[in-house]
């Protein structure tokens, strides 16, 4: 027998609406278990075996959900916010358990997986774990020669926080920037940023290119999200 869970959470989960509305719609008869009108939606169904439906229309628990996010700038990243837009609004779900796993400043776009996988949250969080996750930036003025060398050998950021050896590519130059790689293996707050700092230089534009197996699908517009694929969900579970 799989775990059960009180109806009205196997509903809000789907994004049936809020536990009240459930309640309300379930007084008027509109919700059944096993083909039979339930009342009350404190009852506990499993959602493997049994049969939930509203307006007689099934409803399937997917027990977990994963989508990438191509972040825009000006969105934050949370699931709620009094001030601005967050990546859930970009979402369009009306799924109540998913969140993003880690941030990204809200002046930083790129990749983001939001899903509702907890214990993948945390394999991929987790500092113990070096998941990679390459950045693009852009950088204003020129980089200092020994930059790929001080953030190869694990550098001190301004504030005396140590951070792990990182990898520095570049790209190029447009104008008076400087486009760069970063390869980093940990998620301290502003890192990239940060590191920049630390060398005299000021990032001017971030994106996020991927996250261990995980890349930013280069045909996913900026400000849209797409559930990942079969192979994208193995292989971010499998590293
Ligand atoms: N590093 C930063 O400085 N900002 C981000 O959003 C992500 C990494």
């Amino acid at each position: 027998m799989g775990k059960e869970i009180r109806l009205d959470k196997f509903l809000a989960d789907m994004g049936r609406g809020t536990r009240s509305q459930i309640r309300e719609m379930a007084k008027k008869g509109r919700i059944s278990i096993n083909g039979q009108p339930v009342k009350k939606t404190d009852l506990k169904v499993d959602p493997e075996r049994d049969a939930v439906a509203v307006d007689g229309q099934p409803v399937a628990y997917v027990t977990h959900e994963y989508y990438m996010l191509h972040k825009p700038a000006g969105v934050v990243t949370a699931t709620e916010d009094n001030l601005h837009r967050t990546v859930m609004d970009l979402l369009k779900t009306a799924r109540k358990d998913l969140f993003p796993v880690g941030r990204l400043d809200i002046d930083t776009e790129g990749l983001l997986l939001i899903t509702n996988d907890g214990e993948l949250a945390h394999q991929l969080l987790s500092p113990k774990k070096h998941v990679d996750k390459v950045y693009f930036a852009r950088v204003a003025g020129a980089l200092p020669e020994d930059a790929a060398q001080r953030m190869a050998e694990g550098m001190t950021l301004r504030d005396g926080t140590p951070v792990l050896p990182a990898e520095l590519a570049i790209d190029g130059t447009d104008g008076d920037e400087t486009l760069v790689r970063l390869t980093i293996r940990e998620g301290k707050f502003h890192q990239v940023k940060r590191m920049f700092e630390a060398l005299g230089c000021r990032v001017t534009y971030l994106k996020r290119l991927s996250m261990g197996p995980l890349a930013l699908d280069p045909e996913l517009p900026c400000g849209a999200a797409r559930p990942l694929t079969e192979q994208e969900i193995q292989a971010v579970k499998e590293r």
